[in-house]
């Protein structure tokens, strides 16, 4: 039997490691959405101060005989930056920041995103990813439901729920960042309409921010059609994007085009040049994107999350992130002459385009 020496001993068990921990990633993840589930944020906010062990067990939602394995569920979760730990007589838990983003009643709540993009329905598709690779399926979601993500949400309100919540909940914090640090964006603009608005929430809180500017949400007739607005400079369209977007000064495409391949990007884009080139003024308007600019942004981790969003997009639609070279091929096809990338958004980007 061949000897392995000091060095590459050394090696090779790092290798496994680093494997190990690969092959075990989803259990980050489902560790997370299970306290998510149980409310562990929730409980251990409420109670006001760290919270031992035995105040937890006795708080949460779970069966006596399962009491015993709360601590390991909590240790990984320590581990991972979630929740702090003292030891007080026994380990006392504390929320993180990151915690505290997945509280059921904060406003700017990353809850609703988890339990969407941690749903069976969006993670089985990522288990059909090599199949996909073998075949001539458009996405892996196909591969694993038979039809699209729009068609599966068209069809189970359950999803489409759960979808419009996590886009919803994502634009709470978007639309107070854009207001806030992009008001010059806005200036002159009488008009905005938001393509793929989905429930409205980005458009609201632009209505609310500019109460002189007339807001229209455009999306597909059955995301928008039960919807109402509530504030005389706000309204819902339903429509096809493809076939017809509504003439404004401004078009925003929030978390849209990254779901579409180039092609398709053209003709929406096309689209929305026709709305702002459409309303007979002197000055055409101009149109916001708010998506990720892969490289833009320095540092591992924000790398890491555009490269994984890239993947979720390729999985479960016919999208992809791009960088800025793939964002401007985009634009001069579809006829815009400029554009300006304001990095204000983190790992997104703001991009306004103009024709
Ligand atoms: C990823 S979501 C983004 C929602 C919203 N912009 C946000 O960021 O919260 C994409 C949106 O595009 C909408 N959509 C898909 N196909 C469409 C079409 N052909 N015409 C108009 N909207 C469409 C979906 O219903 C969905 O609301």
């Amino acid at each position: 039997m061949e000897l392995i020496d000091e060095g590459s001993a050394g090696e090779l068990l790092q290798a496994q490691t680093h494997v190990w921990n690969h092959i075990f990633n989803f259990i980050n993840s489902m560790t997370l959405k299970c306290a998510v589930q149980l409310g562990i944020p929730d409980v251990i906010q409420k109670h006001g101060k760290p919270m031992t062990l035995s105040e937890l067990v006795s708080a949460l939602p779970i069966h006596p005989s399962k009491a015993q394995y709360v601590h390991r569920l909590m240790r990984i979760l320590v581990h991972a930056g979630f929740f702090s730990q003292q030891n007080l007589n026994q380990e006392a838990y504390s929320l993180t920041q990151s915690t505290r983003l997945l509280l059921k009643d904060n406003p700017l709540s990353m809850r609703p995103l988890l339990l969407m993009l941690l749903d069976p329905v969006l993670t089985k598709p990522h288990d059909c990813l090599s199949t996909w690779f073998q075949n001539d399926e458009a996405t892996a979601f196909s591969v694993a439901h038979e039809r699209t993500l729009w068609e599966y949400a068209g069809q189970d309100p359950r999803l489409s729920n759960l979808f419009n919540e996590a886009m919803a909940s994502d634009s709470i914090l978007a639309s107070k960042l854009v207001v806030s640090k992009c008001q010059g964006i806005f200036e002159g603009v009488n008009s905005l309409v938001d393509v793929g608005g989905g429930s409205g929430t980005m458009a609201k809180g632009i209505a609310e921010a500019f109460p002189h500017m007339d807001c229209t949400v455009f999306d597909l007739p059955r995301v928008v059609s039960d919807l109402q607005a509530g504030s005389k400079n706000l309204k819902y369209v339903g429509g096809d994007m493809f076939e017809a977007v509504p003439p404004a000064d401004v078009i925003l495409l929030k978390w849209t085009l990254h779901d579409w391949n180039d092609e398709d990007c053209v003709k929406i884009l096309k689209q929305c040049k026709h709305a702002i080139m459409s309303k007979g003024q002197q000055k055409a308007g101009k149109v916001i994107i708010i998506d990720i600019v892969r490289g833009s942004q320095n540092g591992d981790e924000s790398n890491e999350t555009q490269l994984l969003w890239d993947l979720e997009m390729m999985v479960t639609v016919t999208g992809l992130e791009r960088n800025e070279m793939e964002w401007a091929k985009l634009f001069f096809d579809a006829g815009f002459v400029s554009y300006k990338i304001h990095n204000v958004l983190g790992t997104r980007a703001l991009i306004e385009l103009h024709p």
